[in-house]
């Protein structure tokens, strides 16, 4: 169900939501058929897929290419497009940007930061918006856990509720205590969606990459389901020793021409 009211009432029924990243269509249409909620097209793609070294360097067209991918995976699918580093730099850009992602077959935008008046402006225009507040990738050099003084939770859980306020439909919040994304989701009326933040929150939200074990990395807010990484290296050595070999292609995987063509081939 493409709907964001389904996941106001999931906060309601205390049903928890499950968020993962997703760039591509064939993960995509894996993740929706394994019942995941909601995917989102994070700007994580950056480092995790396109080889760049920030978040910063990903653009509008890097996410309008990578919804477009994801849509046509799980067209059923509800999904989020993420607005890159400076695609909310004035509210108008903000606006122009959700409505390209949001053509692209986003069904929500998300950004980063406490930005009430871009809430304002992409709600104006009849479309749904999520927030991100702690660690703010695009806006924080250093990865580290927000929120941890009582005067920065405070400003977290103030920060929270002015967004709500302006009519945010959802809430991402990354790396913070779980005291903390514990008083916002009590403060919000909007489902919130934790990474690192603990086990109070609406719902959790991973990177796929980091929960299939692409990498070694290992982070003390995942979990990892799989070691695809390994499997992609182990697939990759087998394939290179057949053909290597010329143990592959086999007999089977040969495609011949019919009995009498090829005599006419002369083959
Ligand atoms: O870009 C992303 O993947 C994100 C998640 C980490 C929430 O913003």
């Amino acid at each position: 169900m493409r709907t964001s009211r389904r996941f106001f009432d999931m906060k309601q029924q205390s049903e928890k939501i499950a968020m993962l990243t997703a760039y591509d269509a064939p993960t995509a249409r894996a993740l929706a058929e394994g019942g995941v909620d909601v995917l989102l097209v994070g700007d994580s793609v950056g480092t995790n897929m396109l080889g760049y070294t920030s978040e910063r360097e990903v653009t509008m067209d890097d996410i309008v290419h990578h919804v477009r991918a994801v849509r046509r995976g799980a067209p059923d699918m509800f999904i989020i497009g993420d607005l890159p580093y400076g695609a909310v730099a004035t509210v108008a850009l903000a606006v122009a940007n959700a409505k390209r992602l949001v053509a692209a077959g986003a069904d929500m935008v998300k950004f980063e930061g406490a930005l009430p008046d871009v809430v304002r402006a992409i709600k104006a225009e009849g479309l749904k918006v999520c927030c991100h507040l702690g660690l703010e990738p695009q806006n924080h050099e250093e990865k580290r856990l927000k929120g941890k003084t009582a005067a920065d939770a405070r400003k977290l859980v103030d920060d929270a509720r002015a967004l709500d306020a302006a009519g945010q439909d959802m809430i991402v919040l990354e790396l913070v205590p779980e005291e903390v994304a514990d008083a916002i989701t009590r403060a919000v009326k909007a489902p919130t969606i934790g990474i690192g933040a603990g086990r109070k929150t609406d719902g959790q939200v991973l990177v796929i990459v980091d929960v299939l074990g692409y990498t070694a990395a290992s982070f003390k807010h995942n979990k990892r389901y799989a070691d695809v990484g390994e499997t992609m290296r182990q697939s990759a050595r087998r394939y290179a020793e057949d053909v290597h070999a010329g143990a592959f292609p086999a007999e089977a995987n040969a495609f011949r021409m019919p009995k009498d063509e090829r005599e006419a081939f002369g083959a």
